[in-house]
């Protein structure tokens, strides 16, 4: 899919062209195709992540994984979906097959695919939430997200829904038809964890972190449409030090020009407006290191 099933810490995890190519800041839907059994593959690190989504939802279910009563009909559609794709092993699907819960069938799947995953059912023209597990979220808050409709999700990242938010109903609207599509978010966290729920409190990103402190994270997101006319989203967080970002020039180029084209208002929701010009001065003081 977006980069290697697996990545020494030094490489970078992501393909750089999709996640920082070297232009201005904005918002845009940048969907390409996507192939969804390569999407839930297991990774190399396949056990490690299994083990941290088990115990942060024995930790924190309440954070991290529910559902309303409109979603029942997404889950088992998705179900299906993934066993006629063979996204699922066999003995998953025989545990699947015998559980009647429906939390059970969900939490069976919380432990199964890497990737965090999003149930959202239509309603006219408009998309909600209805429930998934989100083990590894950067700042937001999923539950309290659950029955709200996209565009409201949405709201509070700036200009998004002004941008672009009739291209998203529209582009999301004309899913219908099997298409698996794929985009990108990238993102920097003060802490190596992927699992940045608000609840956390996490330190922010001030002019004097120091840069080899921070974490460049990549959300591959996966657009899925369900037999039953609803979308499945998936999100795969991919993390390396932001320093692995700033050794690898033409990585380094598109974030530069990124940091330095984004306005004041989404890099203060990126959490980043403190230390952006830290990282532009490291990315811009590099050539003359290596000349000295
Ligand atoms: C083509 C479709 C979509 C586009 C173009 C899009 C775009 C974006 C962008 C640009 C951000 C800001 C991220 C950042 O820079 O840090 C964002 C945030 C977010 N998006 Fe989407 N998105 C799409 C679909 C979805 C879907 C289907 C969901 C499912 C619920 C979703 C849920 C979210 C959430 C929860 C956030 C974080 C909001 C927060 O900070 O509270 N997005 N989206």
């Amino acid at each position: 899919m977006l980069g290697p099933t697996s990545a020494a810490e030094s490489e970078l995890p992501f393909d750089i062209d999709t996640v920082l190519p070297t232009r201005d800041f904005d918002h845009h839907i940048g969907a390409k195709r996507a192939n969804p059994a390569e999407y839930f593959t297991p990774t190399l690190e396949h056990d490690v992540v299994i083990t941290e989504r088990r115990q942060i939802l024995a930790e924190h279910p309440e954070r991290h994984i529910g559902m309303d009563e409109d979603a029942g009909d997404l889950l088992v559609s998705t179900i299906v979906w993934a066993k006629a794709n063979s996204i699922l092993p066999d003995d998953v699907i025989q545990k699947l097959d015998k559980e009647q819960s429906l939390q059970e069938k969900l939490a069976i799947l919380a432990c199964t695919w890497e990737p965090d995953f999003l149930l959202l059912g239509q309603n006219e023209s408009q998309f909600f939430l209805r429930g998934g597990v989100v083990c590894f979220p950067s700042n937001w808050d999923f539950t309290q997200k659950i029955n709200h409709p996209l565009e409201q999700i949405h709201q509070i990242v700036p200009r998004l829904n002004e941008c672009i938010g009739k291209n998203i109903a529209t582009f999301l609207a004309r899913m219908r038809d099997g298409i698996s599509w794929q985009r990108v978010n990238w993102g920097m966290s003060s802490s190596p964890k992927k699992n940045n729920h608000p609840a956390l409190g996490m330190p922010r990103l001030q002019a004097s972190t120091p840069l080899d402190s921070v974490s460049f994270r990549v959300e591959e997101q996966l657009l899925q449409s369900l037999p039953s006319n609803g979308l499945l989203f998936g999100i795969h967080v991919r993390r390396t030090n932001l320093r692995n970002v700033l050794n690898n020039p033409k990585a380094a180029a598109g974030l530069n020009q990124a940091l330095a084209t984004m306005n004041e208002e989404m890099a203060r929701y990126k959490g980043i407006a403190d230390i952006r010009q830290t990282i532009i001065d490291d990315i811009n003081e590099q050539p003359q290191k290596k000349l000295n």
